[in-house]
């Protein structure tokens, strides 16, 4: 690995997206950009190129950590990547996600956690899953003055409850359900919600019936906006991803390309080269054979 300087940010000359701006983006019909990530170089990427909101969510669990699910993720594994992204990104409003057993004991506990991702990791909001049972943690972190973004439809912390990773929100009283959840969420004071794997034509109506932006991950083109889990969009596993991922590039074989010309490199020894190598002054050579004849 290099051990090069962090790139310097300095010359990114975005103004700081608010929840505010989040919400006149959507006054005006402007699609709002977000995207997960994990680490610092790929915060700094995608603050760069402009996107509007970074989620730290926890599926770190299942594409960084390798879980197999998003259950066993912590607050401080959370925390401690919160902090990496947070160093990358500048311009970007920065979303710590909630895991598992972090807001649902109390609303005390939640509110005490959502604080953590404020103060110890640079983060401006804090997303959390589920609806009307939700409202009084909701409520409790925004009267803190920490932003709070809901995820409704497929929620993959009640997985189990669930009965899979599947569509949400198909049957008219499931839909009823959700419109009302989102209504108890906006009133409770999120200023955006994730509507996640559920009908389009549904995601479309919430997000006409609400006020706050609505983002959407396959839940269609009638959302304000829209997420992707960035190592889905990249490509980076060679596995299956759902029908609504839209792969952008090819890491996976990329990286293995990579990896594969290295290993042949370094057993041929064409790597390092003669430019990757650091040279030393023949006189200084010299002295130093005389010193230790
Ligand atoms: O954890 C996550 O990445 C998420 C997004 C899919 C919205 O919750």
């Amino acid at each position: 690995m290099s051990t090069s300087a962090p790139v310097s940010t300095s010359v990114n000359p975005r103004k700081k997206v608010t929840t505010l701006a989040l919400r006149q983006k959507k006054e005006r019909g402007e699609p709002i950009v977000m995207l997960t990530a994990y680490d610092y170089p790929t915060a700094l990427a995608e603050d760069q190129a402009g996107v509007d909101v970074i989620l730290v969510g926890d599926s770190l669990g299942m594409v960084v950590l390798g879980y197999e699910n998003t259950l066993p993720v912590t607050m401080d594994e959370m925390l401690h990547h919160a902090r990496a992204v947070s160093r990358g990104a500048r311009s970007a409003l920065l979303v710590g996600d909630m895991p598992f057993m972090s807001y649902q004991v109390s609303a005390e506990e939640a509110l005490r956690n959502a604080g953590r991702f404020l103060q110890q990791a640079g983060m401006d909001a804090v997303k959390l899953e589920g609806g009307r049972e939700r409202v009084e943690a909701v409520r409790a972190i925004v009267g803190a003055g920490i932003p709070v973004m809901g995820h409704l439809g497929l929620t993959p912390q009640s997985v189990h409850q669930l009965g899979g990773f599947r569509p949400q929100g198909r049957t008219a009283s499931a839909a009823r359900r959700l419109l009302e959840d989102a209504l108890l969420l906006e009133e409770a004071g999120c200023f955006s919600l994730v509507l996640e794997s559920v009908p389009a034509r549904l995601a479309e109506l919430i997000s006409k019936r609400i006020s706050i932006p609505t983002i959407g991950i396959g839940a269609g083109v009638g959302c304000d906006g829209q997420v992707l889990v960035t190592h889905d969009l990249l490509g980076l596993f060679d596995r299956f991803t759902p029908k609504f991922v839209k792969k952008y590039a090819d890491f996976h074989h990329e990286m293995q390309r990579a990896f594969t010309d290295y290993i042949e490199d370094v057993e041929t020894k064409r790597f390092p080269a003669q430019e990757h190598t650091v040279e030393m002054d023949d006189r200084e050579w010299d002295a130093l054979l005389k010193d230790i004849d």
